[in-house]
Parts: C-alpha cells; structure tokens; sequence
C-alpha cells in the first residue's frame, strides 16, 4: 500500500487523537451494523432451506422477514457497510504512517470482499421477495393448468438463484469480516506488529479468538434485533397471526441463548491474552464492563423466556449493542496504547515539518520546558515509567556529564534491552543543549 503513503499528511499530536476517536465512531456503526447482515443472512439461509424441505410456510415466512428486518435497505447498506472500510483505510494509514504494522493490505481486502458480499446479499434479499410473489401466484386457484406449471417452474428457478445469491453472500462476508478483524487486531496487539506473513497474521490465536467473539456476537445481536422488531410490530398490530408469532419468539429466543452462552469465554481468553504493554487498567475496566452489560442482557433473555414483552426485548437489544460498544472502545483503547510510542514519533515529525514551514534559521528564544512538554513528556515522567523510563532512575549518571546527554538527546542508542529504542526526536543542536540543562536543572531542583 505504498500509495497511501504519499497521501499522508504530517499529524499533530492532537489530530493523531482525533483520528482515534473518528476510528471509534466509524466502528460503532460498522460492526453492530455488518454484525446484523450477516446473523441476518445466515438465519434467512437456514430458514429459508428448512421452509423449502419441510414445505413450511412459518418458516420460509419467517426468511422472508429477517432479511427484510437486518438488512434495512440497499443505501443504508452501503452507508454502513462500505463507506467505514474506506473510511478506516484512510484513518488507519494516517495512524500507522511509516511504521512496520501491515494492516492496510487486509483492510483492503475487506473492503473488497464485504462490498461484493453485500451486492450479493442484497439480490438475495430483493429475489427472495420478488420470489414470494410467484408462491403467492401459484397459491391462487389458477384454472389454467398450464400457466399454474409454468409459474411453479419460474418460481422454483428464481428460488434457486436467490438462494445462490445468499450463500454467496454469507461465504464472502465471512471473508471479509475475518480480514477486517485482523486488521482492527494487530495494532492493538503489540507482538503482532510483526506477523511473520499474511497468512500468519490471520491465523494467529489472537486474531482468531476476536473473530468467533464477534461471530457469535453478531448472531446473539441479530436475535436481539429481531426480536425487539418483532415485537415491535406486534404492538403496532402489524402481526396478527398469533401462533406464527409465538413460533417466531420460540425460535428466536433459543437462537439468541446458543450464541450468547459463548461470548463471555471468549472475551476472557481475549482478555488474558492480551500482552502487558497493551493490558492497562482502562482496557479492563471497557472489558469488564462489556462483559457486565451482556450479563444484563442474559437477564432480559431469561425474562423473555418467562414472559414475552416488547420492553423487555428492548432492554436486551440494547445491553448487547452497549455491550459490543464497550469491547470496541476497549480494545481501540489497547490500541491507543500500544502504538503510543509509533504515535510520539509522528507527532515529533510533525513538529519538524511545522518548524520547516513557519522557516527556521531565525533566532528563536527556546523555551525548554516547553519543548520539553511537547517532544518528551509523552513518554517520559519523573517518577514513573512509561514508555521510556523515569527521569528520576537515569538522570544521576548524567549529573556533571552534561555534554553526554546532550549527545545522547540528539542522537539515541539502545541501553537498556527492558525498553524499546527512544526515536531520535529531532531536536537542534541548541534545543538538545537547552532541554540537557532544563533537565538536569530541574532534577537538581526536585531533590
Ligand atoms: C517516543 C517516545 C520517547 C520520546 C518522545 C522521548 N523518549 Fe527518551 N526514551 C524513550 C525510551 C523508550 C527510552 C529507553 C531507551 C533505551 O533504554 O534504550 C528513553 C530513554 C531516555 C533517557 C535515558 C537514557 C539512558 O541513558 O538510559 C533519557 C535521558 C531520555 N530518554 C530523554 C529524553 C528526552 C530529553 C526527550 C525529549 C527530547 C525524550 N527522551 C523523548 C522514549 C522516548
């Protein structure tokens, strides 16, 4: 993806922040979005066979439906569906810009896949309609025994193609999500930076536990998107056939329960997996909290189980979707952490090509204490270690030696193998001379 390079603009450190909080927005709609689709599709699919095999109408009725419901329509599809993965590339190879992550060539492919597989999806959707109209034709009492063949043939033919159409989809989908997946995967996981090839990348155990999260996530989702519908309509006496509609609940409540038993073994090994630079206590706590609102969302499940209420539904839709909230916040917030070095880097070449632009050469008075804040803090502080040590641990063997932090400041080396290389941060001669002072000056100081 070297083209995207050239696009990339130099970023302050505060658009670095913004574009992380842009990354969070445009994954709150995509995920629970495509997560919908594609429970939706598959459910349709099984549906839909089941209706065909055991020639019941509930069930082809009900195929019918659900890919009506999750789907919503052809703009919003692409609205949610396409336009974030473009968006991500975008924001992703701002971010990542000159580092060693690879995750634009899976985002790529993302894009790729999840479009081909949502114009599938769609036709399945828009056939499988248009091919209830030929059942219903067919149901008539036709007196023409010929044309009633003739319409039967027809509709057996498109019913064929339209059921093409949505494994296709499903298929494609699947692809997409899991290349979508490793790519939202690797920069929160630090060890990964480096995945030996492509294929490895897919396949680490890292990558793979977030994608059945997310697979088993997106069918407790659609079933909690169904129901609350469903529901919905019933109130507004869209629905009037009573026992279809207690074969729908039946049937959905128990689909929602199989799925969702597995979420919470799953964030777990995520969680316990995840390396130390990236575990902070923020992450845990999004994790926890995640974990917290599907244990709501089990409730509600267990109430509809006793007593079917449109409120109720209602609740558990919206714990889960709070709840899939709270995991992508907490392992975009992994994320944040473990590019924060790569993300000082950016911002310090930033920072030069600003001093470029305004023209340099000039006789500026440096005041170091601020540039002290703006090149080092991010990754230094006095008593504690961040992303490089504490002052207070490294500073005494530079006391009198001025010159050689001074020389370490504008050109660093590897010393201690527990941290990564320091970046060299760009600095003059005479603003490394005065942050040298400032820093020995003030270690004196807090003595
Ligand atoms: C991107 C993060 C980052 C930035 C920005 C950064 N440092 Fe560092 N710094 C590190 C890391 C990581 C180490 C540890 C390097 C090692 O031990 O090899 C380090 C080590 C040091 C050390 C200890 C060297 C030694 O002898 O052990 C000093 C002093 C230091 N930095 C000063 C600065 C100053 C001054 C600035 C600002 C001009 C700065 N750093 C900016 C990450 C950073």
């Amino acid at each position: 993806m070297e083209f995207l390079n050239n696009f990339v603009l130099p970023q302050s450190a505060e658009h670095i922040e913004l574009l992380h909080y842009m990354l969070l927005i445009l994954l709150f709609l995509f995920i629970p979005f495509i997560s919908i689709v594609f429970g939706g599709t598959i459910l349709s699919i099984i549906y839909d066979k089941k209706g065909s095999k055991e020639n019941s109408d509930y069930h082809s009725r009900l195929a019918k439906e659900i890919i009506e419901i999750t789907t919503i329509n052809k703009s919003v599809g692409f609205i949610l569906g396409v336009a974030p993965v473009f968006t991500a590339i975008i924001i992703y190879s701002q971010l990542l810009h000159n580092s060693e992550i690879t995750n634009l060539n899976y985002l790529v492919l993302a894009l790729l896949s999840v479009t081909v597989a949502l114009i599938f999806i769609y036709s399945y959707r828009y056939s499988l309609s248009f091919n209830n109209i030929f059942t219903s034709i067919s149901k008539k009492d036709l007196s023409d025994r010929i044309v009633l063949e003739d319409v039967n043939k027809l509709s057996d033919e498109s019913h064929r193609i339209s059921k093409k159409a949505g494994i296709f989809g499903v298929v494609f989908l699947f692809i997409g999500l899991w290349f979508f997946v490793t790519a939202i995967t690797i920069p929160s996981v630090y060890t990964n930076w480096n995945a030996d090839s492509f294929i490895v990348g897919m396949f680490s155990w890292d990558v793979v536990s977030r994608f059945i999260f997310y697979l088993f996530f997106a069918l407790t989702l659609t079933g909690g998107m169904i129901l609350f519908t469903f529901l919905e309509d019933e109130k507004k006496k869209r629905i009037k056939d009573e026992e279809y509609s207690l074969f729908v609940k039946q049937k959905i409540i128990r689909v929602t329960f199989y799925n969702a038993v597995f979420i919470p073994l799953f964030l777990l090994i995520i969680l316990f997996g995840m390396p130390e630079n990236s575990l902070t206590g923020t992450v845990f706590t999004y994790s926890i909290f995640s974990l917290i609102l599907l244990f709501f969302g089990y409730h509600f499940l267990y109430l509809l189980t006793k007593q079917i209420k449109g409120t109720t539904a209602a609740l558990l839709f919206f714990a889960l979707i709070f709840s899939i909230a709270a995991f992508i916040i907490s392992d975009q917030k992994a994320m944040m952490t473990s590019t924060k070095f790569h993300s000082a880097i950016l911002s310090a070449e930033f920072d030069n090509y600003f001093a470029e632009l305004k023209g340099e050469g000039i006789i500026i008075e440096i005041n170091a204490a601020e540039l002290y804040e703006v090149r080092c803090a991010s990754c230094h502080k006095w008593d504690q270690k961040l992303v490089g040590p504490a002052h207070n641990d490294v500073l005494p063997k530079y006391l009198g030696n001025e010159a050689q932090l001074v020389a370490f400041i504008r050109n660093p080396v590897k010393i201690d193998p527990e941290y990564p290389p320091m970046p060299n941060p760009g600095l003059k001669p005479n603003e490394a001379d005065a942050v040298a002072k400032y820093l020995l000056e003030t270690y004196e100081s807090r003595k």
